[in-house]
């Protein structure tokens, strides 16, 4: 698929509830920026990501999935993101092997005094999206145009 100069990839975010969600939070109202093609889907914790919300997003028709969540150890729930980070690696080593290029799937923690972090985040994530095109692999052709 031809890659105009004014695409923007579709990027879905989950984050957590208690970081994640915070440290958007912080950048927003710090005014930090970053890329408005970012949807975020809050959670109540990373171990709340099913990895079919992750197929699900790219099936219907996101360039890039990532993942927040607290840093180890600092889980609110204790261990779900040491959940999360396993299924996460399970998951991406799956999509590797079904051609999904592994720049569009990631997994970041942040936690809720990292308003720049995020949004550092957020502007590298987009931007290798970006440099990778279209996600075409997982489409559902039904969603097409
Ligand atoms: Fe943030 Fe569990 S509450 S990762």
């Amino acid at each position: 698929m031809p890659v105009t100069e004014n695409w923007k990839p579709k990027i879905v975010a989950f984050c957590c509830n208690w970081c994640s969600y915070a440290g958007a939070d912080l950048a927003g109202s710090s005014r930090l920026a970053y890329p408005a093609d970012v949807k975020i889907i809050k959670v109540p914790c990373s171990c709340r990501v099913n990895p079919m919300f992750i197929l699900r997003a790219f099936e219907k028709g996101a360039d890039g999935v990532i993942m927040c969540g607290c840093h180890p150890g600092d889980c609110h729930y204790s261990t779900g993101n040491y959940y999360a980070r396993r299924r996460m690696t399970l998951l991406f080593s799956m999509l590797d092997y079904l051609g999904v290029e592994n720049g569009r799937t990631r997994v970041e923690w942040v936690s809720a005094a990292e308003g720049v972090k995020f949004s550092e985040t957020m502007n590298s994530f987009v931007e290798k999206v970006r440099s990778l095109g279209p996600s075409v692999r997982l489409g559902d052709l039904r969603c097409k145009n």
